[in-house]
């Protein structure tokens, strides 16, 4: 197994003295973390941030990317201009963009498809909603959420990360608990090395409400390979207390 990768996803926050200040409280200290870190920033900071990253051994991430290659697609920013600031990873298909932009399966797997061929690691973000939890519908809806991304990247499918947030989870401070996170991932990384017999070494990320309290928790897990972290990556200590629990 591949070390752990705690990766830190800002949402939409950040200014250009706050991004300064938080990475300045963050960078000196991944010298001595046996993890990778990465931190996911809005498209408008990726320039300022990969020159604050520029020396660490902290990796650019961008939070989405365009299914399309690039054309008439206003507003929209394509895996080519991420690799023009040396993004190492994009998260695709995190709930938000799912919820409130109406991201299809079939749209989240080309945005994968598209990081992949850019040489971009694409972060493919899973998770059911709590009416589907309750409904008992949890192992289908992340299967089916997975099948579309394997289907269309099989051949490389080896090459992506992999992060289930419950939607429940996000944001709320309910934590689902490590048997329920490992459950899940148990059923992803199943799924996984029936597409692939290099899938051992996919990292599956746990996200929603990770912070400094339940990480240990969870990365103890089996199959738990790392964290996509939303609130907590944006204060410094408990960005570094998460990191420390994965070295
Ligand atoms: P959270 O967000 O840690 O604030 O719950 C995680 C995410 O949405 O990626």
């Amino acid at each position: 197994m591949t070390n752990k990768l705690i990766a830190g996803n800002w949402k939409m926050n950040g200014s250009l003295a706050a991004n300064a200040a938080l990475l300045q409280g963050i960078l000196p200290a991944l010298a001595g973390a046996a993890c990778e870190v990465a931190v996911c920033v809005p498209a408008a900071y990726l320039a300022q941030c990969q020159t604050l990253l520029a020396g660490s051994s902290g990796e650019l991430g961008a939070q989405d990317l365009s299914a399309h290659e690039a054309g008439a697609y206003t507003g929209e920013v394509s895996a080519a201009m991420l690799r023009d600031f040396g993004v190492r990873y994009a998260i695709v298909g995190h709930s938000e963009r799912r919820q409130y932009h109406g991201e299809t399966d079939a749209v989240v797997a080309e945005k994968a498809q598209r990081a992949l061929a850019a040489g971009i690691t694409p972060i493919v973000c899973l998770g059911e909603t709590l009416a589907e939890r309750d409904a008992g519908q949890t192992e289908e809806i992340v299967k089916r959420q997975l099948a579309a991304v394997i289907h269309l990247n099989g051949h490389c499918i080896s090459e992506i990360v992999v992060a289930y947030e419950p939607v429940w989870a996000i944001g709320t401070g309910k934590t689902a608990t490590p048997e329920q996170a490992q459950a899940v991932h148990a059923v992803l990384r199943a799924q996984l090395l029936a597409a692939s017999t290099q899938a051992g070494r996919i990292r599956i990320l746990y996200g929603g409400s990770m912070n400094p309290t339940n990480v240990a928790s969870l990365l103890a897990q089996p199959d738990i390979d790392g964290g996509l972290i939303g609130g907590a990556s944006l204060k410094a200590a408990d960005f570094l207390s998460i990191i420390a629990a994965a070295s």
